[in-house]
């Protein structure tokens, strides 16, 4: 017979794993995080960016604090395939600073027109349309040359690292292209094919060369692509679904960006299209989906599966 005290040490036991689980993932994205803030200190910092106002508008957005969600994946993958996490900083902190300058765009009045962003002023507002724009601008041509320098990785490596990135970052499989669709979407009643394909470029291309960025670092077989990109397409519609989720339910004081502002827009989202509930039920879906995909790495995968979890529960 399974005595109650039985049963409430298992539910501690299981209780305590959760915990260390939780803890091990937050000490792997806070140690990410400050690697990622050194390598890009080394990157944008002391980098001489001329004008000064152009620099100063940069480091407002790129220092203000975001998740290094994107950066952490490369070095999580790229470790799961033995690379060291010294040949992947600058990879990572490229991919960071292609997602800031996304970000820097997707405020302007032109786009989502948004005042707050990582928990300031959007960097528009801080300074001014012209030099937003251009802080972007150089963002992304920072970012590729980051990667053409890297000393640490050969020459064939950095070729496949900046062709496979900029196809992301761009068009027709990227998200520019992506960025274009979910403007030209909204306000129009749109097939799920089309929201999952907007979601898929504007969001998931950068998580998919995340992962992938960080495999082609570890030299991992083009077999081991095929199966890291599986679970990274899914993590990305993911963490797109969490986003409109969370644009939904969480306050703008969390999210350090105004809450709400999708439905305000009328933007082509997935608690527009299914509901609040329903929604849910499908992220959990592509989420095991994800993991499920990790099976056939070959690795050991515990922290990639970790991540889609901490994705799929993210309250911010
Ligand atoms: C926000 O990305 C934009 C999307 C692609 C949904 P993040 O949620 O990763 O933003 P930061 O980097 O943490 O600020
Ligand atoms: C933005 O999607 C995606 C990119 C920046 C490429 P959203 O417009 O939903 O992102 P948030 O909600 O403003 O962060
Ligand atoms: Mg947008
Ligand atoms: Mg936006
Ligand atoms: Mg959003």
């Amino acid at each position: 017979m399974f005595l109650q005290s039985e049963m409430r040490v298992c539910t501690f036991n299981r209780l305590r794993y959760i915990l260390f689980v939780m803890n091990r993932l937050e000490t792997f994205f806070a140690e990410c995080s400050q690697t990622i803030n050194e390598k890009l200190g080394e990157l944008v910092l002391s980098e001489k960016i001329e004008p000064q106002r152009l620099h100063k508008a940069i480091c407002w957005s790129l220092f203000a604090g975001g998740k290094r969600f994107r950066p952490a994946l490369v070095l999580a993958v790229g470790e799961t395939f033995g690379a060291k996490r010294e040949k992947l900083l600058r990879t990572a902190a490229a991919i960071e600073m292609i997602h800031t300058y996304s970000l820097i765009h997707d405020d302007l009045p032109a786009m989502d027109n948004d005042d707050l962003r990582r928990g300031r002023e959007t960097c528009h507002r801080k300074f001014d349309e012209t030099t937003a724009v251009l802080a972007g601008d150089v963002l992304q041509a920072l970012a590729f040359q980051a990667i053409a320098e890297d000393e640490s990785l050969s020459a064939k490596i950095r070729v496949r690292l900046i062709s496979e990135i900029s196809r992301a970052a761009g068009t027709p499989f990227g998200m520019v292209a992506g960025q274009q669709l979910d403007l030209e979407a909204e306000g129009k009643n749109i097939s799920i094919e089309n929201l999952e394909k907007i979601h898929h470029l504007k969001t998931g291309a950068m998580i998919l060369v995340s992962a992938r960025a960080g495999a082609i670092v570890a030299e991992a077989s083009e077999k081991e692509l095929g199966a890291v990109s599986n679970y990274a397409s899914q993590l990305g519609l993911l963490f797109q679904i969490t986003d409109d989720l969370l644009d939904v339910t969480q306050t703008t004081e969390i999210l350090g960006k105004t809450a709400g502002k999708d439905v305000s827009a009328a933007k082509a989202t997935y608690p527009a299209f299914y509901g609040l509930r329903e929604s849910q039920n499908l992220a959990e879906k592509v989420y095991i989906k994800a993991c499920n995909d990790l099976d056939k790495i070959g690795k050991e995968t515990n922290l990639l599966c970790e991540i889609a979890d901490f994705i799929l529960n993210r309250k911010k």
